[in-house]
């Protein structure tokens, strides 16, 4: 299974933040993981044309691939900057601007339409955790925001808690590991054995003081980064102990 470090930098980040790209593929340069980028719209060009091995991704698309829809941005237009993954359903999106699971479904078949991979991010709220409702979310997330087509081509699930993005709060362990595990089940169910290449990341403030933890899980084949992959000297730490997992 493929090891991935990916780092959403949502808002945050402009030209100058680019040479942290740079520092984190020259430390890493002999890495078996995937390491990715997913900065913001502005600077997405100038990450594609650098000349290392980091992978470059965004954080959004629109569910077509062009018309009238001012100001948006198509996972056609992604593709042709040289990006690999787009990012969608981010709870952040789900929250702001109103994502459904239909929506992530028509955005992750459009991201796989253009020979982009997705990442597909599910997660539950602190409510739906405390009422015992998050494998029944998680479930109903999977199946809604994946086409029964998804497991044809490259595709990455995101767990992503809502509740620990950003926090400093962590599920326990076990927690962690329950959905992971319950992820995989659902994948194998819908996609047969593909199910078992689906690379699934955790998120939600992962730091190099948990990261080991986390990845010696079963289930669990890298992360999606937040705050801790702005800057490569933490990023690279949380890379090191995928490397070592
Ligand atoms: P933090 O790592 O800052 O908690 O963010 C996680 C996240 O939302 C990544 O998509």
């Amino acid at each position: 299974m493929q090891k991935i470090a990916a780092g959403n930098w949502k808002m945050n980040g402009l030209s100058n933040s680019l040479s942290e790209i740079s520092l984190l593929a020259e430390r890493h340069a002999t890495s078996d993981v995937r390491i990715l980028i997913c900065p913001p719209f502005t600077v997405l060009s100038k990450a594609c044309d650098l000349d290392d091995r980091t992978e470059i991704g965004a954080q959004n698309c629109h569910i077509s691939q062009s018309g009238p829809h001012t100001g948006e941005i198509s996972a056609q237009m992604i593709a042709e900057l040289g990006a690999t993954h787009v990012i969608v359903g981010h709870s952040e999106r789900r929250a702001e601007n109103g994502e459904t699971d239909a929506i992530v479904l028509k955005k992750s078949t459009s991201v796989q339409q253009e020979g982009l991979t997705p990442i597909v991010c599910i997660g539950e709220t602190l409510d739906q955790r405390e009422n015992g409702q998050t494998l029944a979310i998680i479930g109903a997330q999977l199946d809604g925001s994946l086409s029964s087509e998804a497991g044809k081509s490259p595709i990455v699930i995101a767990y992503e808690p809502v509740w620990a993005i950003g926090t400093g709060h962590v599920p326990s362990m076990y927690e962690i590991a329950q959905v992971h595990e319950f992820c995989r089940c659902q994948l194998k169910q819908r996609f047969g054995d593909t199910a078992m290449s689906i690379p699934l990341l955790y998120g939600g403030s992962v730091k190099a003081t948990n990261a080991a933890e986390i990845f010696a899980l079963p289930n669990v084949n890298g992360a999606l980064v937040g705050g801790a992959s702005l800057k490569a000297d933490d990023f690279s730490k949380i890379i090191t102990a995928l490397e070592d997992a």
